[in-house]
């Protein structure tokens, strides 16, 4: 039997690179369709690299519809999609609006539009931990309120998440999973692929491997007069590669479902809080170094403390975290280290 062929949106960023590798590896084909507006070109290879197959990728903008068009009209019979083609930083997302409205709704609805046209019954879509807002009761579940959305960012999760609803609901063949994430973290344990921030790093672990690489001065902890155990937030970091298999066990899942139309949200993240004080100590003990840091200003917007209950995911796609945050930061760290002896195209 031929291989499944998966298209996976923005398969050469950060959370989509990790998962080609582990489709391919469960036996999946996966089509990588890129624009490298946010990832690099070289990972292809790093791909190939790992797992030992070729990869078929395209680039082009999802929301370029008659671009995308071509993708599924040049590959026969694909099952379903992944779509992680995004934008994600928070503070852009408050500066430039318009931008991630645009970009992550209408790639969206593109994709949503071709998965009916060419009969891809099959979604994943990369969600997040965001659309609860600060919650009032931790963990959240999937039925925890979804709260007003403190940033665009945020809020385009939110629609995403009612366009597929949406899109169910008016009874298209469509079986989909929103995949909400926490903070993920780490690299592939080969150090061939990991988070490749361009410019200088929004999210805490790149910020801090680049600190410990001398590429940064100091690191700036965010607020430290919280109402938490050492004052600093509280996430719920995942290892990548944990989260990279929650897909493949989401498309496997719906496969085994029998309704033509389902929508089913899964809360990922390792459902434990750590706070950023510890995340820092945690990556100098396992790694043996310290880092200069400093205890700084709150930056605004930021939750204060947000943990997942994981348990759907757990009974539902038969999904476990395997690795914590030690495994996690020792591999952002090694990632961050064979960074300097990678050929990059960008
Ligand atoms: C947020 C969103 C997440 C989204 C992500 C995209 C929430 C709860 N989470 O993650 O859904 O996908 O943005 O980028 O809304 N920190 C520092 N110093 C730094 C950088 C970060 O102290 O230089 C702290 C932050 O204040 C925060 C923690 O580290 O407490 C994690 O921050 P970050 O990695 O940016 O992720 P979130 O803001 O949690």
């Amino acid at each position: 039997m031929s291989k499944q062929k998966i298209i996976v949106t923005g398969g050469a960023g950060y959370i989509g690179s990790h998962t080609v590798v582990e489709l391919i590896e469960a036996g999946y084909e996966p089509i990588i369709v890129d624009n490298y507006s946010n990832a690099d070109r070289g990972i292809i290879v790093q791909i190939e690299k790992i797992t030992g197959k070729t990869v078929q990728h395209y680039e082009l903008d999802c929301n370029d519809l008659a671009a995308f068009r071509k993708v599924f009209e040049a590959e026969k019979n694909v099952l379903g999609s992944i779509h992680f083609a995004a934008a994600k930083a928070v503070g852009e997302s408050v500066a430039n609006p318009l931008k991630y409205y645009h970009n992550n709704l209408q790639s969206l609805v593109n994709l949503l539009q071709l998965q009916l046209e060419f009969g891809l019954e099959y979604l994943v879509f990369s969600s997040s931990c965001t659309v609860y807002g600060q919650p009032e009761k931790l963990p959240v579940t999937e039925n925890s309120p979804i709260q007003k959305a403190n940033s665009p960012y945020g809020n385009t999760k939110q629609i995403c998440e009612e366009i597929i609803e949406d899109t169910v609901t008016s009874k298209a063949k469509l079986k989909a999973a929103s995949l909400r994430y926490f903070n993920p973290i780490g690299a592939h344990p080969s150090a061939m692929i990991g988070e490749l921030p361009f410019g200088v790093p929004n999210n805490l672990v790149p910020f801090i491997t680049q600190t410990a690489a001398g590429l940064r001065e100091s690191l700036t902890i965010f607020g430290h007069d919280y109402d938490t155990v050492d004052g600093t937030c509280v996430r719920d970091y995942i290892h990548v590669v944990d989260l990279a298999k929650a897909h493949v066990r989401a498309l496997d899942w719906l496969q085994s479902q029998e309704q033509n139309s389902l929508h089913e949200a899964f809360n990922l993240g390792m459902g434990k809080g750590y706070t950023v004080l510890e995340i820092v100590q945690t990556f100098e003990k396992v790694n043996d170094l310290k880092l200069n840091y400093r205890l700084g200003d709150r930056r605004p917007g930021d939750v204060v403390k947000i943990y997942g209950n994981v348990d759907k995911a757990s009974h539902i796609l038969k999904w476990q975290t395997k690795l914590g945050i030690e495994e996690a930061l020792k591999d952002a760290w090694r990632w961050e280290e064979r960074l300097k002896g990678i050929e990059l195209v960008k």
